[in-house]
């Protein structure tokens, strides 16, 4: 699902260069469900970012879902993202005039999934994460671990093949966290789905299949 070689991701400041990521190889199959760990600032969010082709990478190979993501421009990536992935970022991206089912249903329209199904879908997803009784509070009018939940919901809702989800149960209280985590993994082996996590948490890195430590794959170059 993900092939990854000499990948790199690097930015100017002035005159010094910051590496913010650099893997020398790593490949993640279909269906595997993943954690990725690493200390803070080592570039898990720009891999994240790469791999759902937000980030342009600055030199090396990229495959994700079949597709050679390294010489698309914007706009095709966007249509890859839109049709393949589903993805929680670690700010959430929630839009504030619009109620968490609204928020959740953007997502359907993005994907290109409008519609009556998408709406019973958003419900659904809403209550199974335990929000069934606030479908219609805004962003504002939510606590930061309901808005954590109403965006993995918005990357659930068009049934993505790959799940890119940065430190999703952050700010959950443990219990919270479990079902969020359970629930998610539960319906990425329903639907066969490729699940790649940040999380710092080991209680949660124990539920994957596999865990990565970004730190030890990046390749000997520390950033700036
Ligand atoms: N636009 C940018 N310009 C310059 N440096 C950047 C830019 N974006 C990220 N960096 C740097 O790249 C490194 C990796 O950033 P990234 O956000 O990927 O880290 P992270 O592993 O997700 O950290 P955290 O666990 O704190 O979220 C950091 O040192 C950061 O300062
Ligand atoms: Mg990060």
């Amino acid at each position: 699902m993900i092939e990854i070689e000499n990948l790199r991701k690097e930015y100017a400041r002035g005159g010094e260069r910051v590496v913010a990521c650099s893997v020398r190889e790593l490949r993640i199959g279909r269906g595997e469900q993943v954690a990725l760990r690493g200390r803070s600032g080592c570039g898990k969010t720009t891999l994240l970012n790469m791999i759902a082709g937000i980030v342009r990478p600055s030199s090396g190979r990229l495959a994700v879902a079949g597709t050679d993501l390294t010489p698309l421009g914007e706009a095709a990536r966007d249509r890859f993202r839109g049709r393949h992935i589903g993805m929680v970022f670690q700010t959430f991206n929630l839009l504030q005039p619009f109620d968490a089912l609204e928020n959740v249903l953007l997502g359907a329209v993005f994907g290109g999934r409008d519609g009556r199904a998408a709406k019973s879908r958003a419900v659904e997803l809403l209550e199974k994460v335990g929000l069934g009784d606030r479908l219609h509070h805004r962003p504002n009018e939510l606590s930061v671990g309901q808005m954590q939940r109403v965006a993995l919901c918005r990357a659930l809702i068009n049934g993505p093949e790959l799940i890119l989800a940065d430190e999703p149960l952050g700010n959950q209280d443990p219990e919270t966290g479990a079902e969020v985590l359970r629930m998610l993994l539960e319906i990425a082996r329903e639907e066969d789905r490729t699940v790649v996590m940040v999380t710092h948490d080991p209680e949660s890195a124990r539920f994957m299949q596999r865990e990565i430590d970004l730190t030890t794959l990046r390749d000997g170059e520390v950033a700036a």
